[in-house]
């Protein structure tokens, strides 16, 4: 006999928090933007072709030992050469708006000089194929292929990149300024400086807190000066924006306050207060005192950084817990990003990263929607103004291909963990509009599976699954799941 509900040990008062996020039914507003996003090094391949010059990740991807399985961009999904089928496959999709990065070395072999027409028409081309088929272009002009003739003269810790950068944004703003609907400057500049400078796991693979420091304050005044450059030469008046990838942070034990405070500040506010307010937090500059004394910043630099936005980039896949070290090893790298070595927290050597109970994504990722309504809710909080995009949302999991004879490829990908982790996650952001939130659209990563940097193409993220022996595109379950959201603006079974 199965006990009745009135013989039930007394359980706990609510269900558990998690099931407020299976929202099935709920309605989105009017204008509400669902589309998906990739980069250009994760997807384009043809590294070598029409002028482009190496960059930092060609590099970085092709010394053994940095990427898994010795994997490169060298293909990766060959969108370069496919540009038109899978621009027809987000029209199949119905996606309203779709995010590309541009590969500066495309642009500018060497970061330098004459812009490359043949660079320029890729991404005219691309620029076209989407608004003929009624889908918004989101460019975003750094997605961390920095051209390695400007790595070769430091990178983001030499001033003249941001300065280079500038004149690059202003050659892609003269090219497509009359049909971009919204220019990102950067993405998730914590991984530029921090991965690519202080851990070591992202290129260019440096370790030196000075060097990841110095690169932050350059990437904010590139930002800065990519804005004032692409104002200078647009015509359609397009948004401006950033894309940040905020932590969430969860602090854990005796000190959790304090511990929180200093992530908080270094990866958080080290780019919200330049970017929106203006200067770097005192507690960050006290907090890094013995590393560096922030000289590399000049006068008249705050005023550059802070540039009016139309609308901030928001990435989320997880959150983060924290507490102050207690003597043993700290843990510095267990956020999900692969160890190797150096600190990706200058200033922050008694943090500890805590493991967090699951679920977990492929990635190792803790899966927690809560935490992106919360930091919808919390930005929204503290810069009402300041309208809000989710620039990335998604999961690896290890998809398994099926044969299914009623599908146009035959196959099928039943990604059912893929599709509950994006139900939740587009339920906290209908949640997040509820509570009085402007969030103006939710964005997918990926549109396919790609190159996961240091993973190489051992995680899939993609709703469309590529198959790397043939390049073949089979839309996966959460493809079909995602296409009828964007139909009908209604969350989904
Ligand atoms: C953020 C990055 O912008 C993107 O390039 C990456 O693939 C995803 N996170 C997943 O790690």
């Amino acid at each position: 006999d199965q006990p009745t509900s009135a013989d039930q040990p007394a359980g706990p008062a609510r269900a558990p928090a998690d099931d407020d996020y299976r929202g099935a039914g709920l309605q989105f507003p009017a204008g509400f933007v669902l589309g998906s996003a990739t980069a250009s090094y994760q997807v384009e391949g043809a590294a070598h072709e029409d002028g482009r010059g190496p960059s930092i990740w060609d590099t970085f991807s092709h010394t053994p030992g940095n990427v898994w399985n010795g994997d490169t961009g060298d293909v990766a999904d060959d969108h370069y050469h496919r540009l038109d089928e899978d621009l027809d496959l987000m029209a199949d999709l119905g996606l309203h708006a779709y995010r590309f990065s541009i590969a500066w070395p495309r642009i500018q072999p060497t970061g330098r000089g004459p812009a490359n027409p043949a660079g320029l028409a890729f991404y005219s081309r691309l620029v076209d194929g989407l608004l003929e088929r009624g889908i918004r272009p989101i460019a975003t002009l750094y997605h961390w292929d920095l051209p390695q003739a400007l790595e070769d003269e430091g990178g983001w810790t030499n001033r003249a990149t941001a300065e280079a950068f500038a004149e690059y944004a202003r050659l892609v703003g003269t090219e497509l300024g009359d049909r971009v609907a919204t220019w990102t400057t950067l993405n998730e500049p914590w991984c530029s400086a921090y991965l690519g400078y202080g851990s070591g796991a992202h290129a260019p693979g440096r370790t030196d807190p000075l060097a990841a420091l110095t690169a932050v304050h350059h990437l904010n005044l590139a930002h800065g000066l990519a804005v004032q450059a692409l104002r200078s030469v647009v015509t359609n008046d397009p948004d401006f924006s950033i894309t940040l990838n905020l932590h969430v942070l969860r602090g854990e034990g005796e000190g959790a306050e304090e511990a929180v405070r200093q992530i908080d500040g270094i990866a958080n506010r080290v780019f919200l207060q330049p970017l929106l307010e203006g200067g770097y937090p005192d507690d960050v500059l006290a907090d890094t005192a013995t590393i560096t004394d922030w000289s590399f910043v000049r006068d008249g630099d705050a005023e550059i950084i802070r540039q009016p936005l139309d609308v901030l980039g928001v990435n989320y896949y997880s959150t983060t817990k924290v507490r102050l070290w207690d003597g043993v090893s700290p843990r510095q790298n267990a956020d999900g990003h692969k160890d190797v070595g150096g600190s990706p927290w200058p200033g922050a050597d008694r943090i500890e990263f805590l493991p967090q109970p699951g679920p977990h994504t492929d990635m190792g990722w803790n899966i927690e929607p809560a935490g992106l309504e919360e930091l919808l809710v919390s930005l929204s909080r503290t810069h009402p103004e300041l309208p809000l995009m989710v620039t990335e949302n998604g999961a690896a999991f290890p998809d398994e291909v099926v044969a299914d004879p009623s599908r146009p490829t035959g196959t099928a990908v039943h990604d059912d963990l893929r599709v509950d982790y994006l139900r939740r996650h587009v339920t906290a952001c209908h949640r997040a509009v509820e509570r009085g939130v402007d969030l103006r659209g939710y964005l997918v990563w990926s549109l396919l599976d790609n190159f996961e940097w240091g993973y190489g193409y051992a995680k899939r993220f993609g709703i469309v699954r590529v198959d790397y022996d043939t390049l073949e595109r089979i839309p996966k379950d959460s493809a079909f799941w995602f296409a009828e959201l964007a139909r009908t603006g209604r969350i989904p079974e």
